[in-house]
């Protein structure tokens, strides 16, 4: 690929001795005593965890700012002043913290992923980050695993859809903006697949599943014109990610055109030793950067090894300087070379401003899911005596969510005072999170709010758990506040879907607001009273118990689809076997009317046009999502027994209608063959216009 970067990085490579090329191949952290001389002497290419995290290493200036510009300095000091790309995981947020990426997808809306995204590289380029390792792209189908929380769900399209949108909102259209930043879409690939959902286990995916369900977000981050990609830590179908050619050159790089850099995964190279394929550093260097590794973060056996590799003929000098220009491609791309320093007046100009704030807030409102209103209990409209209790009416930071390095306590009120300043002035709240005075009040209150769920420490990266229950000891105090007879009013934290359907019995209605971020108190309270109505749908399916997991809409029919009838067709005999709730599924305040579904025309040529109409049969305005799902009847290999294929959110007053069109392509159809080839087959296919993944109008045309 010839471009100005290119010939950049090429007439700088012809300057370049070995050690200078391998320097740019490594990413360096220091373990708490920051060597200036790995810098000065050009043996990095990257910094991670650059700014506020490197303080107190003998850094000038205690802000994050200064540190950046301290160690680009020090760059500059080195033979070809080669800057350094600071890398850091902005990852959903950086100090105004957003709701979490699986929060983010139940919006279902990509121009607020991507406005948020916009607003987390400014605030992170004004401290001089340069390059984040997100977006998640991982499609996670088993919620025991700690990372659920880091990505957009079960879906491909959806997960697709929100790649596309969360780069775009990173980079921009041109990343050597100061206020742009270089994402690196993670973590290349089926790291979700992690078997039991323990992370860093192994995973088998077999190719049509891999193809079909784990790659597409991949491609579409290639698509978008991500950066960078960064390799997995896990043994998928015994080949670890990190030594994986065939995916990491011969699709991403061969069949997808990706022309940024590869880096590791924090020691994944070295720990090729642990996974078995290779006996010495030697042997791991030459594996992951044969594989397509460019960069390796943390572990050093690129600069231990590679010169060695090189003599003996292990790898080729021409394999290193293609992994260098790489490098130097993305860096002149980003404008490093131009300018490596941040403008030091920007970090109190652009970070955590009012319209942040107001972001922030907007996101939240638009990611809670209403999962139960029993007689539309909510929104409270009439002043009460209220019980605000459980175990997040202190919550600060633990509104954050998991990944928030930059998060600061101090930039949140506490749950209560937010939720307290943005209730209505006639409502009595009085708040209690030890269980006897909470039962206490709540015995004379008018009805009850309980906080419920899990602190962001059982979220994130080894944050398994193997039981998707309420964390320990909270059951027995819902039961407890239950049993007083008083309405109860739940809302629910969480990196996961929990499993929580006998909380969900016992309630007269149910939020899950996830890690909402920090506006998030103040978004719940605009839900309970009524200033905004709930719109959000879940990405990702709610098991009603753990032993059900995995479990997700976009399954195949086996020969005996479960049905409530009949022998052998249940999947247990201790639980239905339909899931606590589906893909897709949220309430609103106001109910949605799905009628007359028509096609273009019964056969498929080219594309085809399915529309129908959707009535708010409520008294109150209200936001739809208004989902499209087909399926191929009978194919060449079996399919899914629904696929997600669009969306649309539609805003509709009460007893207003709207037609609502879609059009579906021989593309939206194709799908992976056993030969290998994309493409899609002649036959029957059903197509639904629904509100969820499990209901919805129906109409069948043909190829
Ligand atoms: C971690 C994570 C990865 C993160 C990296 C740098 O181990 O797996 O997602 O970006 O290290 O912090």
């Amino acid at each position: 690929m010839s471009d100005e970067s290119t010939s950049f990085a090429n007439n700088l490579l012809s300057q370049m001795t070995l050690d200078e090329k391998i320097g740019q191949l490594h990413q360096y952290f220091s373990w708490g005593n920051f060597d200036p001389e790995v810098v000065r002497k050009g043996k990095a290419g990257s910094v991670i965890n650059a700014s506020g995290a490197l303080s107190g290493q003998g850094f000038s200036g205690s802000g994050s700012a200064q540190i950046s510009n301290h160690i680009q300095q020090l760059a500059m000091e080195s033979r070809l002043k080669i800057p350094q790309i600071l890398g850091r995981d902005v990852i959903h947020g950086y100090r105004t913290i957003f709701p979490i990426p699986l929060a983010q997808s139940a919006a279902f809306d990509i121009s607020l992923a991507e406005q948020a995204a916009s607003i987390a590289a400014k605030e992170a380029s004004a401290d001089g980050v340069k390059w984040t390792f997100a977006p998640m792209l991982d499609i996670a189908r088993d919620p025991r695993w700690g990372r659920v929380a880091e990505g957009n769900g079960e879906d491909p399209y959806l997960g697709s859809q929100l790649a596309a949108a969360v780069i775009k909102g990173f980079q921009g259209t041109d990343y050597s903006a100061a206020d742009r930043i270089v994402a690196c879409a993670k973590h290349y690939v089926g790291y979700g697949s992690a078997e039991g959902g323990r992370d860093y286990d192994n995973g088998e995916i077999s190719e049509l599943t891999l193809r079909d369900i784990y790659l597409p977000p991949f491609h579409s981050a290639v698509k978008a014109g991500v950066g960078t990609l960064m390799s997995a830590f896990l043994d998928l179908n015994g080949v670890p990610a990190t030594a994986n050619r065939k995916l990491l050159t011969d699709v991403l790089r061969g069949e997808w055109g990706f022309d940024g850099f590869v880096v590791s995964d924090w020691d994944s190279v070295v720990e090729l030793i642990n996974h078995g394929v290779a006996e010495n550093e030697s042997e791991a260097a030459e594996l992951a950067f044969h594989a397509g590794v460019d960069m390796e973060m943390v572990s050093r056996t690129y600069p231990n090894t590679l010169a060695f590799n090189l003599q003996n003929g292990k790898i080729s000098l021409e394999e290193i300087d293609e992994g260098v220009r790489r490098i130097l491609r993305i860096k002149h791309r980003a404008g490093l070379f131009a300018n490596p320093f941040t403008d030091l007046a920007r970090s109190s100009r652009d970070i955590l401003t009012p319209n942040s704030r107001a972001l922030a807030r907007k996101f939240a409102q638009d990611t809670i899911v209403l999962l139960k209103n029993k007689d539309n209990i909510l929104p409270l409209k009439n002043h009460c005596k209220v019980l605000v209790g459980g175990y997040f009416i202190h919550a600060t930071a633990e509104l954050f969510g998991t990944w928030t390095p930059d998060g600061n306590p101090a930039d949140v009120q506490p749950f209560s005072t937010a939720f307290s300043e943005n209730a209505p002035r006639d409502f009595e709240l009085h708040f209690a999170d030890n269980t006897d005075l909470a039962l206490a009040i709540a015995q004379e209150s008018d009805l009850v709010i309980l906080t419920l769920g899990e602190n962001p420490r059982r979220s994130g990266e080894n944050s398994n758990v193997s039981d998707l229950s309420l964390p320990p000891g909270q059951a027995e105090f819902v039961d407890q506040m239950i049993a007083l007879g008083k309405p109860v009013i739940m809302v629910i934290f969480a990196g996961r879907p929990l499993a929580i359907g006998r909380q969900v019995s016992q309630a007269d209605a149910v939020l899950y607001a996830w890690h909402p971020g920090i506006e998030g108190a103040a978004a719940i309270a605009d839900i309970i009273f009524g200033r905004v109505s709930p719109s959000a749908r879940l990405p990702i399916t709610f098991p009603r118990a753990t032993g059900q997991v995995p479990i997700y809409y976009n399954h195949k029919n086996s020969g005996r689809p479960v049905s409530p009838d009949g022998p052998f067709r249940t999947r247990y005999v201790d639980l239905p076997a339909s899931p606590l709730f589906p893909f897709g599924f949220g309430l609103t305040y106001t109910n949605f009317d799905y009628a007359k579904i028509a096609l273009s025309s019964e056969s498929l040529r080219n594309q085809l046009r399915v529309s129908a109409d959707i009535t708010n049969t409520g008294q109150t305005a209200g936001v739809e999502v208004v989902q499209l799902y087909v399926r191929d009847l009978v194919g060449s290999v079996t399919r899914p027994i629904r696929e997600l294929k669009n969306y649309q959110k539609i805003f509709l007053k009460p007893g207003e209608s709207r037609r609502v069109s879609f059009i579906i392509t021989e593309e939206d159809l194709a799908f992976t063959h056993l030969d290998g080839s994309f493409s899609v087959e002649p036959g029957k296919f059903e197509v639904w216009i629904a509100p969820d993944s499990s209901s919805g109008i129906n109409a069948t045309f043909r190829i």
